[in-house]
């Protein structure tokens, strides 16, 4: 195997300290999460780092959501809510809704977001958010300081403007946000597509 791919930094440079156990998984997104907009409850949002994708088929998800949260009894009670997954534009607001109840200010009217119809469910989506996933919970697991909510995603919907001219997704054009243990970041270039590690580069083709 000519072609491994070879570490830049040796591991006889590198010294390692215990740290104190936590949450250190980085980068996680940080996510604008609506829900309500049916039974009684008007639309509310609230900004989840603790969120994943679980499963491909179907489709599912999963957030993590303390019971202290106002949030917490809406999804509890519908069983269904929107992953909005924000772009730069809207780091300020991220951070705002996760500082803010839904108790006592309306987040979409405070932030000037725009609730827009979801296709499979009664939460708004975030028209101004490039991604918005639909979901239906699962399963919910009260796993100590936060309930795991496992969720189908049932609907996808994406701005336009990401879309080019052949309908492929060009998701480098949203410019995406990360949150890295209590830190929000931009992402930056892109570095390759899924499987560019063991793909024959042009010069290669034929050899
Ligand atoms: C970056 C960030 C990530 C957060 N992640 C979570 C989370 O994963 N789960 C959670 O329950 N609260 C999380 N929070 C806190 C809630 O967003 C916050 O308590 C919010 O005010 C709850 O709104 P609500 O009372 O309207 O539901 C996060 C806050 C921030 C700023």
């Amino acid at each position: 195997m000519h072609n491994r791919p070879r570490s830049a930094t040796k591991h006889t440079l590198v010294q390692k300290r215990s740290f104190k156990p936590g949450n250190m998984l980085a980068p996680v997104p940080a996510v604008l999460v609506s829900c309500g907009g049916s039974q009684g409850f008007k639309p509310n949002l609230i900004t989840i780092a603790w969120t994943g994708s679980i499963c491909s088929d179907p489709p599912m998800l999963s957030v993590s959501v303390r019971p202290e949260r106002y949030s917490y009894g809406i999804i509890q009670t519908t069983q269904e809510f929107v992953v909005n997954v924000p772009s730069l534009d809207q780091a300020k607001i991220t951070d705002w809704c996760g500082m803010k109840s839904g108790r006592n200010v309306d987040k979409f009217a405070e932030t000037g977001l725009t609730p827009g119809p979801a296709l499979k469910v009664k939460s708004p989506i975030v028209m101004e958010c490039p991604i918005n996933i639909e979901c239906k919970i699962k399963q919910s697991l009260n796993l100590g300081s936060h309930t795991l909510f496992l969720a189908e995603v049932v609907a996808v919907q994406v701005s336009s403007s990401l879309l080019d001219a052949k309908g492929k997704l060009r998701l480098e054009k949203a410019g995406l946000l990360a949150f890295a243990v209590g830190q929000y970041f931009a992402l930056g270039r892109s570095l390759g597509r899924f499987g560019f590690s063991i793909k024959k580069s042009k010069k290669n083709v034929g050899r």
